[in-house]
């Protein structure tokens, strides 16, 4: 499976502002661009902060796009995912709210009852792992559904463990003109942190789009 992170900062590396709240980075090109590479995924993936902090709906924008999709046999919209060891994803979740597929990958950790009422909200459970996601085993899974492509949108933790687990081929971040600070505002890449043995990146392209900045990098 080929999995692209995807991620806006500030000029300083943060996603949010200490309150995690979704702040807007970008502009109406670059959310195009997003919307663009939503639609050439077989599904979209966060974790359970980003569900819970922003309430996102990971649905295509673009009518267009949807179109495109359906005549081209593959559903309106990508599959969604989130990683969500304990099964917090709120039942009235946008993500549960209408009839795109979303994978909710938990752990033997999480209620059974939570797993039901979820179940009966529309959710696709995938358990792995014991503790927290195993997101390798999970992959797996989802690669035998049909997940080729897979977009990650964040946040900060669930990138850093794909960093952890080497699950990432390539990342895309867009740099915007503003600086949001706060020691606890999460950043890129969270977690524990690396202290060595750094994932090294090789940068592919820089674009200047709206009033920031693209880089993609590949993952060596
Ligand atoms: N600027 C952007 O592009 C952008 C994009 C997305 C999000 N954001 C911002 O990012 C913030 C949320 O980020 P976040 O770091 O708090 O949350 P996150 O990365 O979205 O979710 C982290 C949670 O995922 C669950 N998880 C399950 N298995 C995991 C694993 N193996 N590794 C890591 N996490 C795992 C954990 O909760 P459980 O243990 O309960 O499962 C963990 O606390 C919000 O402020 C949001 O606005 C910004």
């Amino acid at each position: 499976m080929h999995v692209v992170v995807n991620a806006a900062t500030s000029a300083d590396g943060k996603l949010s502002s200490r309150r995690r709240e979704q702040v807007v980075i970008s502009g109406e090109d670059d959310f195009d661009r997003v919307d663009r590479l939503r639609a050439e995924s077989d599904a979209v993936m966060v974790g359970v902060g980003t569900v819970l902090a922003d309430d996102p709906h990971l649905v295509l924008d673009a009518g267009r796009r949807r179109t495109e999709r359906r005549e081209s046999g593959r559903s309106e919209n990508p599959a969604r995912v989130v990683a969500d060891s304990r099964g917090r994803t709120p039942l009235d979740a946008r993500i549960l709210d209408d009839d795109a597929l979303t994978y909710l990958l938990v752990t033997e950790a999480a209620p059974k009852e939570r797993l039901d009422d979820l179940r009966a909200h529309g959710a696709t459970i995938v358990v792995a792992g014991d503790d927290r996601v195993d997101l390798s085993a999970a992959f797996d899974r989802l690669e035998a559904e049909g997940v080729d492509r897979l977009m990650v949108e964040g946040g900060g933790e669930l990138i850093f463990s794909l960093f952890e687990a080497a699950l990432v081929d390539e990342l895309s971040v867009y740099v915007g003109s503003k600086i949001i600070g706060g020691r606890d505002a999460p950043t890129l890449a969270d977690g524990d942190g690396f202290v060595d043995e750094f994932p090294a990146l090789s940068l592919e392209s820089v674009e200047r789009i709206d009033d920031g900045v693209l880089l993609r990098y590949s993952v060596t």
